[in-house]
């Protein structure tokens, strides 16, 4: 299907948008992005989107393009590999693409009546990183490939990371 080379290269590349999406659980946030405001009678996004949480996804996902780009050739020769090089604009539209796409994804959630919190299969796990693409897309052109392995990779990297992060009590529900 495609290979551990392709598979890392994509991971490598998507990393800080990953990190942006899994920082925010670990702040406890106490301010909402919506101010606690309705549309017609749901939440616009809910307690699950704050501003702490949004604002620290965004730094911790471009601190970790940062440590990429500083130990970028350590890293490529680590893995043996040619990897992709991070850039500021790169790192900064996956942070703040993941964080946006997963804020987009919490709006449309509240307009179907699912509560904060509750799972929405699919789009609890691609939202931030369809978010992410689009706003790196503007600077970076990734291959059809590697969105390909991104969004069959990501549900199944989400699903255990908040597996563990139910276990050891960071998250309330494993989803
Ligand atoms: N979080 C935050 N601020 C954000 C995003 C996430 O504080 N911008 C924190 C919240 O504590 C949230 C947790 O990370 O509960 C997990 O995020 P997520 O699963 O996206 O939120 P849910 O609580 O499941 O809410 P929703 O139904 O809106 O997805
Ligand atoms: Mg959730």
């Amino acid at each position: 299907m495609f290979t551990y080379a392709e598979l890392v290269r994509a991971l490598w590349f998507i990393l800080p948008a990953y990190i942006a999406n899994a920082s925010p659980p670990l702040l406890r946030g106490r301010h909402p992005i919506d101010f606690k405001k309705k549309l017609k009678k749901a939440r616009i996004l809910g307690d699950g989107k704050t501003i702490e949480g949004a604002i620290g996804g965004i730094v911790f996902g471009c601190l970790c393009g940062l440590i990429q780009m500083y130990f970028f050739s350590d890293f490529q020769s680590f893995f043996g590999l040619t990897l992709i090089p991070p850039t500021y604009s790169v790192i900064f539209l996956l942070s703040s693409g993941a964080v946006v796409g997963d804020i987009a994804g919490s709006f449309l959630k509240r307009r179907f009546r699912i509560d904060r919190g509750r799972p929405a299969p699919l789009l609890d796990q691609l939202d931030f990183l369809v978010g992410a693409l689009v706003f790196v897309s503007i600077v970076y052109k990734l291959s059809s490939v590697n969105i390909l392995i991104l969004v069959i990779i990501t549900p199944i990297l989400h699903w255990l990371t908040n597996l563990f992060a139910y276990y050891s009590r960071i998250k309330d529900v494993p989803w």
